[in-house]
């Protein structure tokens, strides 16, 4: 006779007993390894079993999500934590139409980055304004908070969220209503005189004629966020190097873990004893070095699906 799924878990815990497996922890744990180890042998079990279980209940949640047992222990780990930072990069973001760095449909794919070299600024503030605009203003500007955002600004409102450290500089996070919010590689929501150090909200600036200048010192004005070969903002600097020591929970967001230094951040929190939880659509730097759980797929379903297993709890 099939069993009615309620939540796999609880599925899980019925075929347990089926079998007079006790004791939920240790089984579940050695199922997760199962399942995360050899998913195509199950799915071939599961086939065999046709006629037992309905296979596509199994199937969905192993390919897709690595087994729900996989939000469970998230959700367990969120729910116990004291103190739970999270760690978002571009992947967060690409579901707002912002596209990635790197990977196939990556920026750095479609445009040369020594438009974003501090030097190469300096030297030829034309023409990389121009791509500068075309990108992170005329491009970026448009773009809105997903459901990920969103789900990170109940997490606060559930106070099972902190700090949001980010490597983007499209102020979504902001934008979603999350409080604290580090802005790790500087924000593109304000300009900078090079000359005076004037800072402007980009509502203030023209961006019709380029390169945009001071009105002070007639300096010319530069995005506030990060170009390679400048240095990592305060207090942004400080505060995230304080979080990976003060957090016990990391929740990793769609980042690579290969931009330094901010990639090093999660590798102190690991360190400091944090429990780190991952949210990417692929293994990335951090998957089998510190990773404890990796929920593989996309931020806005993932975050969804986490969100609804912790209001299940
Ligand atoms: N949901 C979750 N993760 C995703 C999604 C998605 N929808 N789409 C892509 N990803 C993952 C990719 O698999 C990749 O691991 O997001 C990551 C994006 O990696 P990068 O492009 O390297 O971006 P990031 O890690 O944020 O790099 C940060 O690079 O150039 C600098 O300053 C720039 O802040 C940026 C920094």
């Amino acid at each position: 006779m099939p069993v009615k799924v309620h939540n796999r878990t609880i599925f899980w815990q019925q075929i347990l007993q089926r079998w007079g497996l006790s004791g939920r922890r240790g089984v579940l744990t050695i199922i997760d390894e199962i399942l995360n180890g050899v998913p195509v042998l199950l799915k071939m079990i599961l086939n065999s079993w046709n006629k037992v279980i309905p296979v596509r209940c199994f199937t969905s949640a192993f390919e897709q999500t690595g087994g729900g047992i996989m939000y469970q222990r998230a959700a367990d780990i969120l729910r116990s934590a004291k103190r739970v930072t999270a760690f978002t990069g571009a992947g967060i973001s690409v579901e707002s139409g912002i596209p990635t760095f790197r990977g196939k449909s990556g920026l750095w794919n479609r445009y040369d980055p020594k438009f974003l070299d501090i030097n190469y600024f300096l030297t030829f503030p034309d023409e990389c304004w121009g791509r500068i605009k075309e990108i992170f203003y005329d491009f970026f500007g448009q773009a809105k908070p997903n459901a990920a955002h969103y789900a990170l600004h109940e997490l606060e409102a559930m106070s099972l969220l902190d700090v949001v450290i980010t490597q983007n500089i499209d102020n979504l996070h902001q934008e979603a209503g999350n409080s604290t919010v580090y802005e790790y590689h500087g924000t593109a929501r304000f300009l900078v005189c090079m000359e005076c150090g004037k800072k402007y909200h980009v509502s203030e600036v023209d961006l019709i004629k380029l390169p945009p200048c001071c009105i002070s010192c007639g300096g010319i004005l530069k995005p506030d966020f990060v170009f390679f070969g400048e240095g990592i903002p305060e207090p942004a600097s400080s505060m995230s190097a304080l979080e990976a020591e003060k957090s016990d929970v990391f929740l990793l967001i769609g980042t690579s873990g290969k931009v330094t230094p901010a990639c090093y951040i999660p590798y102190m929190a690991k360190e400091n004893g944090a429990r780190i939880i991952e949210i990417n659509t692929e293994a990335s730097a951090y998957t089998h070095a510190i990773s404890d759980v990796f929920l593989k797929g996309r931020a806005t379903e993932v975050m969804e699906a986490l969100m609804e297993t912790l209001e299940g709890m």
